[in-house]
């Protein structure tokens, strides 16, 4: 069987002898620039960790495939930096910041081509499924991002439009590479389908605590300037929580206007022309989020949705060995600070 080490031992060789063409310098050197600052790699190294959960060696027909993932992933945070106008990715500059944005949003173009050309190199048998997965979940991470920045200009959005929108953005990654770990190893569509379960209800989890982070994380940590999703009215976990139990704190009395629904439309309106400004909107926000208790309930968000991806982990049948790798997996991931 293989095991957490391997699967470290052969993520660190993926990503360290990443082969992209050399010139144009300023299309490929940014893509090298991403690889190479790192990031949590948590996506690859769950489809590593599905397809071992049916296979007891890595061969060629998996490495490819879960590199694209990391490959996509990367390429979608390098557009992702630029509609967010964020300065600071992985605790180094953006490329867009780097380079430039042009650079930026060519370079992640070859990028997701780059994904798709080793896509293209799963096996045969499995190849059209393994395809039409990755065209579905790549659409649909578009169409999260189209929701993110449309929920920018709404004061308000339902818990309900918020969860479709992370479940896009970024839980259907996180599921298709359980789920094509898992298809590539031969898995039947029973257990894939359980494993696109266990990591999209992850999924959601993770950009919450994303979310959280973005708020309440340690920036040196982290990797990203802190009170980004504040500056740019992100509609977060926190500020729709906040909307909603502001509304109803204040009806039964619980709290006063300085932490009421206005104050906190009131505090998003702030302005964030400069430096001591976002730094004052960033305070005032997060001032209003502790005061009702937003960082406690998004802990406790996070938790129950953990406890639902264990519940389809544990429905697989895979025996204790294996279960327990998916919860160490998932424990690490939740208890993630960067
Ligand atoms: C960042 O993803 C974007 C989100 C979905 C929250 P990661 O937190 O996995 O970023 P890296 O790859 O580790 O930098
Ligand atoms: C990004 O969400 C999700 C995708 C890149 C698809 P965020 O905008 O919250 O990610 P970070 O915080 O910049 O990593
Ligand atoms: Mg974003
Ligand atoms: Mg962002
Ligand atoms: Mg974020």
């Amino acid at each position: 069987m293989i095991n957490e080490t391997q699967i470290e031992d052969t993520l660190n060789e993926m990503f360290s002898n990443l082969e992209f063409t050399a010139e144009p310098a300023r299309l490929y050197d940014p893509l090298r620039y991403m690889i190479n600052i790192g990031g949590k790699r948590i996506r690859p190294r769950l489809c590593l960790l599905a397809y071992s959960l049916f296979k007891d060696s890595f061969t060629e027909e998996i490495l490819q495939p879960a590199t694209a993932i990391e490959v996509f992933h990367s390429f979608t945070l390098i557009h992702d930096d630029i509609m967010d106008k964020a300065d600071m990715r992985r605790g180094e500059p953006t490329v867009a910041k780097k380079w430039d944005g042009n650079t930026a949003i060519l370079s992640g173009d070859v990028m997701c081509i780059d994904s798709y050309r080793r896509i293209a190199k799963s096996p045969a048998a499995v190849l059209p499924q393994v395809l039409e997965l990755f065209n579905t979940t790549a659409a649909q991470v578009c169409e999260g991002q189209q929701y993110d920045m449309d929920f920018e200009n709404e004061s308000e959005v339902s818990m309900e439009n918020y969860m479709k929108m992370i479940g896009l953005k970024t839980a259907v990654l996180i599921g298709c590479s359980a789920k094509m770990g898992a298809m590539i190893a031969g898995a039947d569509s029973r257990s894939c389908d359980l494993l696109y379960k266990f990591g999209y209800n992850l999924g959601l989890a993770f950009q919450i605590a994303d979310d959280y982070l973005d708020t309440f994380g340690d920036q040196s940590v982290f990797g990203k300037t802190i009170g980004g999703d504040i500056v740019n009215n992100k509609k977060t976990w926190l500020l729709t929580r906040a909307l909603e139990k502001s509304g109803e704190m204040e009806k039964s009395g619980v709290i006063s206007a300085t932490y009421g629904k206005n104050a906190i439309f009131n505090a998003m309106k702030m302005p964030v022309a400069n430096e001591q400004d976002r730094t004052a909107k960033v305070n005032k926000v997060k001032e209003i989020f502790e005061a009702i208790g937003i960082d406690e309930d998004a802990k406790y968000e996070i938790i129950k949705l953990h406890a639902t991806a264990m519940d389809c982990a544990g429905l697989i049948g895979l025996g204790k060995v294996r279960y327990e790798m998916l919860h160490r997996f998932a424990d690490k991931l939740l208890g993630r600070n960067r």
